[in-house]
């Protein structure tokens, strides 16, 4: 259902209108432009209907913050017969149309459809010129896989609004990556952005950290001391591991997101900001709401626009781009200060380094618990061992090494760098090493767990020159 923003001061009007749009939307009403914002921030409107004149800030006043904060929805404006010219003015300020009261209920209708198609298209047009593009890049993200693509398109569109965003994922997918990239892209990028780690700051600091204090409102407060939500006034709030929150303090952030208003800590006047608000976890808030551990209320207010990170097990097809990446920015960000201590030296700079396809068959391979985080590490890894111009298998650390070696060797074949023979011998000698060392190198335990006879995997055995280990020869 397209969403349809209704802002008028007259209950009247706001009725009448509800009645008639509600089977073509959902429908919310706004009494003014200050609830119109309010409304916007936390959910985008696919068209608005707008009363232009109202008590307090102007329908004009809308249209500019619109403009400003990049709201694209086509707006209609409501308006008197008298004030035509005005309604004029209002379509030079970017509004897509206007109807004069009293208004013929059908053909205002017929028009918010049209806009809502028309948008609809738009949008569309968007998303098909976007994949054209193939973007596989956001800031300093990258990925080629449909998941990581339709997030980052995600995250442009959402940049661009105020609402508060949820971002979820495994550790180490790139949580605050992306919520950079939304302060990065927002109105707000010239403001500040805080971090917040919720998870690492201990409890009885929390609420001082947050909200600030005054002189002298505990133990230890010798100054007065701004908090981190002061202190991102006209910026973001990343609020890093909100899941980690204590009880105490969701009640004290709860008010403070929906008021945007708090008390330093030790202090009864309240503080007003102009905050955005960006969350993230690992944890599945959700679960941690219906166990009773998170505020429902404070999980709707946060989650808002919720953005969720695939684990990289889950797209693989982004681990070469990733790998080539951080194999590229790590060497550029050490070439610089090698290049020239070797200048000085008059030796010449090595060529840079590249992943051998056994290396790069192995990452593509294993499972990546650690997801990006570990994979980045991985690579650092892989240079710091690495002596000649190319990363092997051994290079990289032995967890991904091992696990890859099946994936490796599968690679190696691909590329004719091994037999088929070559290549199933060494599977067979792989497997059963890995079968005999998980029962203590004992023949006849190892024989069942793989459905063979003792005297079979004996002859395997010597024919791929695996030696017996242990003292059950004679079992
Ligand atoms: N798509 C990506 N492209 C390039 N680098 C990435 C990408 N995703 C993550 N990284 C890198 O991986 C590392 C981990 O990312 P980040 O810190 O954003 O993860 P996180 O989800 O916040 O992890 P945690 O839950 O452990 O805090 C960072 O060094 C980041 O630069
Ligand atoms: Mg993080």
């Amino acid at each position: 259902m397209p969403r349809i923003l209704v802002v008028d001061d007259e209950p009247g009007v706001q009725e009448s209108l509800r009645m008639l749009l509600k089977s073509d939307g959902d429908v919310t009403i706004a009494g003014d432009v200050d609830a119109a914002l309010r409304e916007i921030s936390i959910s985008l409107p696919d068209v608005v209907l707008l009363d232009l004149v109202m008590p307090g800030r102007s329908g004009l006043d809308l249209l500019e913050e619109l403009s400003k904060r990049g709201v694209r929805a086509p707006v209609i404006v409501l308006t008197a017969t008298n004030t035509v010219s005005a309604a004029v003015q209002a379509m030079k300020h970017g509004a897509a149309d206007f109807v004069t009261k009293p208004f013929e209920l059908e053909a205002l209708r017929i028009k918010v459809r049209n806009l809502v198609q028309k948008h609809d298209l738009e949008r569309e047009v968007e998303r098909l010129r976007d994949e054209v593009e193939d973007r596989q890049q956001l800031g300093r993200m990258v990925g080629r896989s449909t998941a990581m693509r339709e997030i980052f398109r995600a995250v442009e569109r959402i940049a661009r609004a105020e609402a508060t965003v949820l971002v979820t994922g495994e550790s180490g997918t790139g949580k605050e990556l992306v919520a950079r990239a939304i302060h990065d892209l927002s109105p707000r990028q010239a403001g500040p952005f805080i971090a917040v780690n919720c998870g690492a700051i201990p409890s009885e600091l929390i609420e001082s950290e947050l909200f600030g204090h005054e002189k002298g409102a505990f133990t230890g407060a010798i100054d007065r001391r701004i908090g981190r939500i002061e202190s991102a006034n006209k910026g973001t709030l990343f609020l890093d591991e909100i899941g980690e929150l204590e009880p105490a303090v969701q009640v004290k952030l709860l008010r403070a997101l929906q008021e945007r208003t708090f008390e330093r800590v030790g202090s009864s006047a309240s503080t007003t900001v102009d905050v955005r608000i960006v969350a993230a976890t690992n944890r599945d808030l959700a679960a941690e709401v219906a166990a009773g551990r998170f505020r429902e209320d404070l999980y709707y207010r946060v989650a808002v626009v919720p953005v969720k990170l695939p684990p990289l097990r889950d797209r693989r097809e982004d681990i070469r781009l990733l790998a080539q990446t951080f194999l590229t920015r790590i060497q550029l960000e050490r070439g610089g200060a090698r290049a020239a201590a070797n200048a000085a030296a008059g030796t010449a700079t090595p060529p840079p380094k590249k992943l051998s396809a056994a290396a790069l068959g192995a990452l593509e391979g294993y499972r990546w618990p650690g997801n990006v985080r570990e994979l980045e590490n991985a690579i650092e890894h892989g240079l710091a061992l690495c002596e000649g111009d190319t990363i092997e298998l051994v290079d990289l650390p032995i967890s991904v090494a091992r696990t890859g070696q099946a994936e490796a060797l599968r690679e190696q074949w691909r590329q004719g760098e091994r037999s088929f023979d070559e290549t199933v011998t060494r599977f067979e000698t792989e497997i059963l090493r890995e079968a005999l060392e998980s029962h203590q190198w004992n023949q006849t335990r190892t024989a069942t767990a793989l459905g063979i006879t003792r005297r079979v995997l004996k002859l395997k055995m010597d024919k791929l020159g695996i030696e017996s280990r242990g003292g059950d020869e004679g079992d």
